[in-house]
């Protein structure tokens, strides 16, 4: 399911350019492929929803039944706004002031604690009177790259596992309710044995807690940014999960319900970022055309290296030509080099697929420029989401 080039530069005329473009029935499709894979599970699905804020998206994402991860106290608050009951809203923390916990206590949200202090704080507050989860880390190395790895063995998220001691010990002392434990082992994840091996580990542990009523598996399932890659099965990883849980019986024959917290896999290919391009320039070594935008808009390729499919959507019939497309930053901000695109001419609409996760999310006001525009495509319907920033915004908290 996909945006036409005809609505993208509509809309890119419309709301102008740069702007990112998310299609809400593309959100539906993945999410639907996730319930559909898992029907026979008791399977609770969260959107992490790091990888698009956005309230209008959120709203949307819960009209079709998931419930939402969060990783900022911010975020939880974005959710309730956004009408999520506390109980779909998991809030998964890491490395944060134990204060932040408490807020979330406050708000009734679901809690997974990833540091040892943290858990005994909690405890020696709030004893047995309110379940939550352990984030551990599973050292287990996985993930599209080192940046985007967080459960191996020298990662800085989850309680290691080898602490199981030192956490048993924790709970006991101060008589914790563990409703969960959690995993999440990095982002761009293919294959789905990842997912079995964080079973295994968890099946080590799970005996311990008598009380459990989740297994949180995290995200991270792949989606195809280049040709010719493929996204995570999801069925084949639905099939091997509850392989897995069949092969190891629930010593405590406790039933547990299985959540995930996806982020890229429902909202990235939904997303489309439209840019114009501003100028071209021959060189000697390529020909650079640079858009309305850099890394201030879409960091992914400086920050990861990651490749984002990218077409001139005003000329789909022009000779194919290699271009380097960069940005208008003043700093290099390559966003691919030496590309085969058609060919560009000044005030072309180029746009990035692909880019409904970590986009604009990770987007800043480097140079002192303006954030893109968001609209929202619903039932063929294009509706602006969030307004582009104006100059007023760079100014807002100065004291001037
Ligand atoms: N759960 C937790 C605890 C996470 O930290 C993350 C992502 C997710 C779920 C969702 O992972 P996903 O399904 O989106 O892969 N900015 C990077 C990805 C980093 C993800 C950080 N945590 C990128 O643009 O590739």
């Amino acid at each position: 399911m996909i945006l036409s080039d005809q609505q993208l530069i509509a809309i890119a005329k419309e709301f102008g350019a740069p702007v990112y473009i998310y299609h809400a029935e593309k959100i539906a499709e993945q999410y639907q492929k996730l319930v559909t894979a898992f029907k026979n599970n008791d399977v609770k699905f969260f959107y992490a929803c790091k990888a698009l804020t956005n309230v209008s998206v959120l709203r949307f994402i819960k009209s079709i039944g998931a419930h939402v991860d969060c990783s900022s106290i911010n975020e939880v608050k974005l959710a309730l706004h956004a009408g999520f009951s506390p109980q779909q809203i998991l809030y998964t923390s890491n490395g944060i002031a134990f204060s932040e916990i408490e807020e979330a206590k406050n708000l009734s949200v679901n809690i997974n604690i990833d540091s040892l202090s943290n858990l005994e704080k909690f405890g020696k507050k709030f004893g047995h009177s309110y379940p939550v989860g352990i984030r551990l880390r599973p050292n287990i190395l996985a993930g599209g790259n080192i940046k985007i790895s967080t459960g191996h063995d020298k990662s800085k998220f989850g309680i290691p596992v080898e602490q199981i001691e030192k956490i048993i010990s924790v709970v006991e002392q101060n008589n914790l309710f563990i409703r969960g434990l959690q995993i999440h082992t990095g982002s761009d994840i293919e294959n789905a044995d990842v997912f079995v091996k964080g079973i295994e580990v968890l099946f080590d542990i799970i005996p311990h807690f008598k009380e459990l009523e989740f297994v949180d598996l995290g995200g991270g399932f792949k989606v195809p940014y280049k040709d010719g890659d493929t996204e995570t099965d999801i069925n084949l990883l639905a099939k091997k999960v509850n392989e897995a849980f069949v092969n190891h019986p629930n010593p405590g024959n406790k039933h547990l319900q299985i959540w995930f917290e996806p982020g890229k896999f429902l909202v990235s290919a939904a997303g489309y970022f439209v840019t114009q391009v501003n100028v071209l320039k021959e060189t000697s070594a390529t020909t650079f055309a640079s858009v309305n935008s850099g890394f201030n808009h879409l960091i992914r390729p400086m920050f990861y290296n990651s490749y984002h499919r990218i077409e001139n959507i005003s000329n789909k019939n022009g000779a194919e030509k290699n271009y380097t497309i960069v940005g208008n930053i003043c700093e290099t901000d390559t966003f691919a080099w030496d590309r085969k695109i058609n060919e560009i001419h000044e005030e072309d609409y180029l746009v990035f697929y692909n880019t409904g996760a970590y986009g604009f999310e990770m987007s800043s006001n480097f140079n002192s420029r303006l954030k893109p525009a968001e609209v929202l495509v619903k039932n063929g319907k294009a509706t602006l989401i969030r307004k582009r920033d104006s100059f007023g915004d760079l100014l807002k908290n100065q004291i001037i």
